[in-house]
């Protein structure tokens, strides 16, 4: 059974928690294609190196920024063939180390397709740029900063500079029974049968497909994961920036891996959404 068809996106977001709207404002009713929400990494950096990263950053021998043109023409083609997409969540490593942030921000600012923009922090990098906080500005925007506890101080810094440049923020704070961190596994092949494997997906909590260097991957894991050669790509994107690819054919691509699939390759390299993964201490340094 799939998991996302259109109307399982819909309904989800309307009641979805922490999307402060109501779907039906930002629907015509003759969207085709709509995606719920993606991550877009714009950096490899990080100014800390969690053990346990989810989206495996301390593992880059050579970190380094997504080139500002294949963000920028990734996002065009995409948003050339998807409606709607309520969240697109700019992320890293640390996203605001990125020196081209503002032009993202500002490109997702235009766009009628995208709802919220959240960017996800760190906290402890205060960038300088006005023409930033200009576009972080536009109330389509929000700054989600981790409180990881022992850097507590320096992610002041980042909070007083974004009241006084007036930017909407919270704060996502890790508890004994919230925002819990997991270790989702290695990368060899658990050999599931694809009646246990649909189920997984259905029960895994990753509901961002990730935007990496022109391709969209189920998840950051599968993206970076695959970006390190830790397992095989195959079946696990669609390579949004091939422009020998027309716009009609990637948009039925887009469609068929969005809403037809059940589960991806990568989900059998994975142990999220199995009940199998041990809770890990949140933000550890290595
Ligand atoms: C990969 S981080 C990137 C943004 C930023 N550097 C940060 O740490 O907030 C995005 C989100 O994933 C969370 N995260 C990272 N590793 C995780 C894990 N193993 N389990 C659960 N959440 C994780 C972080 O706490 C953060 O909220
Ligand atoms: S979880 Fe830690 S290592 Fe990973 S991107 Fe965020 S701050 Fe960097």
């Amino acid at each position: 059974m799939r998991k996302y068809d259109r109307e399982f996106i819909l309904n989800h977001y309307k009641n979805h928690y922490s999307f402060h709207m109501d779907i039906s404002e930002h629907l015509k009713g003759d969207e085709e294609l709509v995606v719920g929400s993606i991550d877009v990494c714009v950096t490899t950096r990080c100014n800390l190196a969690c053990k346990g990263c989810g989206s495996l950053m301390p593992l880059y021998g050579h970190p380094e920024d997504v080139d500002l043109e294949t963000l920028l023409l990734s996002l065009d083609r995409f948003f050339s063939v998807v409606d709607r997409v309520f969240r697109v969540n700019v992320v890293g490593g640390e996203p605001f180390i990125c020196p081209h942030m503002d032009r993202v921000i500002e490109f997702l600012n235009s766009r009628d397709e995208v709802i919220w923009t959240v960017v996800p922090s760190n906290g402890l990098v205060v960038p300088k740029n006005p023409r930033l906080f200009k576009a972080l500005g536009n109330p389509k925007n929000h700054v989600r900063i981790s409180h990881y506890e022992h850097f507590d101080d320096r992610s002041k810094l980042l909070i007083t500079k974004l009241r006084e440049e007036g930017i909407d923020y919270s704060v996502k704070e890790f508890g004994d029974d919230t925002f819990l961190w997991y270790d989702f596994g290695d990368y060899e092949n658990r050999g599931r049968n694809s009646a246990e494997l649909a189920n997984q997906y259905r029960s895994c909590e990753v509901e961002w497909m990730s935007l990496y260097q022109g391709k969209l991957y189920p998840c950051p894991r599968a993206a970076h994961s695959i970006d390190l050669g830790l397992q095989p790509a195959e079946g696990n994107y669609v390579d949004v920036l091939d422009e020998t690819i027309s716009l009609e054919r990637l948009k039925f691509q887009l469609e068929e891996f969005v809403y037809e699939a059940s589960y991806y390759p990568a989900c059998n390299r994975c142990d999220r959404g199995t009940g199998l993964c041990p809770v890990i201490p949140v933000a550890e340094q290595g």
